[in-house]
């Protein structure tokens, strides 16, 4: 075990790991701690009250009629016993000593670290307008809101949701398969335009299209209007949208106020290098609230997906218990709206080439984005097979045909090669 570097006080291992946030980030790094050999203490701090659960259904099954009325949680009760990781629950950490090396609680007391870890997430963007307050206005993150918006999607219900985002849409999804009448106001041309392309865009438009979904864009919010509750959103042409339930999914920003407040660096999230470790070498920050350099491009990127929540913490469980971490991967991504998924791979850059492979309208196709000639990220709809062909590739940072690529009955191994199956000399050949 490792006691770590650098340190600006004496520390005791007798104190233990603490852990703030048990979301998919904290409860990771407990667990790989333990994998890993950590024999000290670990603490698991969490605002929320419920045992630590999964995300993605909150905005999916959960809210779907007959769906399961709790999320399932990320380990049970017993995991946590069994390894020693101890949990206190409902008690936000509100201040962080690096010099004393403590977290202060909101009960009062004060919780000694050998190390920090500081995975606090995200949290939503908050709708500003006039009316933002009402009833019936509501956003989702949580298992509370998601609960609460689930008793709101009635069918008959008229919902607008304000945000064509992966939130905006998946319960846009929900909700039509419910029976609501669903408006979706957004801000830009097309939906989903901070993740994906124009083809992707207009593929899931068409999509919600069919199951009765209604879009408005260049849509900008001025109020939501109402007595006692939300009735209407008002956009700036002056134009109404009556609702009975109306939905915010307009982004996220990273709890990153216990680190900047400790005088930890931050910019639109906590700065750490490649294993998790921010400005103070005791402590670590991962997950959704950090910003780092991409080891695949060299781009300073916040990432809000569960496969990098997992991959920081195990970085950070590697680095505190003095062990090799595993090679980065590539960042992926998944959305299912109307049961269809849409996975990435990379991180597409708005300048990026962009190559559709396959025909949209069949419902199976890609698009391919190259960045300097090289594949940088890849959207399939439909071709799971695709997907992981181009993770493996986009690790390499091979050098791509777009040709060859543009034709969808040439697999993309060989859009690169003209041979299926490259070797690493191949490869290494296509990088350089
Ligand atoms: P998002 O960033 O994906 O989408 C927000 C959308 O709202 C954008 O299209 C933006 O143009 C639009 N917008 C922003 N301000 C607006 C305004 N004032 N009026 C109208 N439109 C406006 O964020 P979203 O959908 O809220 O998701 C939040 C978080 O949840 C993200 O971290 C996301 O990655 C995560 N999430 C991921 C899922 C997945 O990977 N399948 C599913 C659900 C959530």
């Amino acid at each position: 075990m490792r006691n770590g570097t650098g340190a600006a006080a004496p520390v005791s291992t007798q104190d233990p790991v603490v852990i703030i946030g048990s979301g998919h980030s904290g409860v990771a790094v407990a667990a790989g701690l333990r994998t890993r050999g950590w024999e000290g203490g670990i603490l698991l701090i969490d605002a929320e009250q419920e045992l630590p659960y999964e995300r993605p259904p909150l905005s999916k099954e959960l809210l779907k009629d007959g769906g399961p009325d709790e999320p399932a949680v990320l380990r049970k009760e017993k995991f946590y016993a069994d390894r020693g990781i101890a949990r206190l629950a409902g008690v936000p950490a509100e201040s962080i000593d690096r010099e004393g090396r403590t977290v202060q609680l909101s009960d009062g007391t004060r919780q000694a670290y050998h190390r920090l870890v500081i995975a606090t997430g995200s949290r939503t963007r908050p709708l500003t307008v006039p009316g933002s307050g009402l009833p019936g206005v509501r956003s989702l993150r949580t298992r509370d809101d998601a609960l609460e918006l689930k008793r709101l999607l009635v069918p008959g219900a008229r919902v607008a949701i304000i945000g064509a985002g992966y939130i905006g849409l998946e319960v846009a999804a929900a909700a039509a398969a419910t029976g609501c009448k669903v408006t979706v106001l957004e801000f830009q041309d097309r939906v989903m335009s901070r993740v994906t392309s124009a083809p992707v865009s207009r593929h899931f438009e068409q999509l919600h299209g069919r199951h009765g979904v209604r879009f408005v864009f260049g849509a900008a919010v001025t109020s939501i209007d109402g007595g006692e509750r939300a009735e209407r959103v008002t956009v700036a042409d002056g134009t109404n949208f009556p609702a009975d339930v109306v939905l915010a999914g307009i982004g996220v920003l990273p709890n990153q106020e216990l680190a900047a407040d400790a005088g930890l660096e931050c910019r639109d999230g906590i700065l750490v290098d490649g294993d998790g470790r921010t400005s103070d070498p005791a402590i670590y920050a991962s997950g959704d609230v950090t910003r780092f350099t991409s080891p695949i491009d060299g781009a300073s990127q916040r990432l809000e997906c569960i496969q990098n929540a997992l991959a920081q913490a195990d970085r950070v469980a590697a680095h505190i218990t003095g062990q090799p971490a595993a090679e980065p991967e590539v960042p992926w991504f998944w959305t299912v709206q109307h049961g269809v998924r849409l996975q990435t791979a990379g991180v597409r850059h708005p300048e990026d080439d962009a190559i559709v492979r396959g025909e949209p309208a069949a419902g199976k196709f890609s698009v391919v984005y190259l960045r300097d000639g090289r594949l940088a990220a890849v959207d399939t709809i439909a071709n799971l097979a695709e997907f992981r062909t181009a993770k493996r590739l986009i690790a390499r940072g091979v050098r791509i045909d777009p040709v060859l690529a543009a034709d969808p009955a040439i697999p993309l191994a060989e859009a690169i090669y003209g041979t299926p199956n490259p070797t690493d000399a191949d490869l290494a050949a296509a990088r350089s």
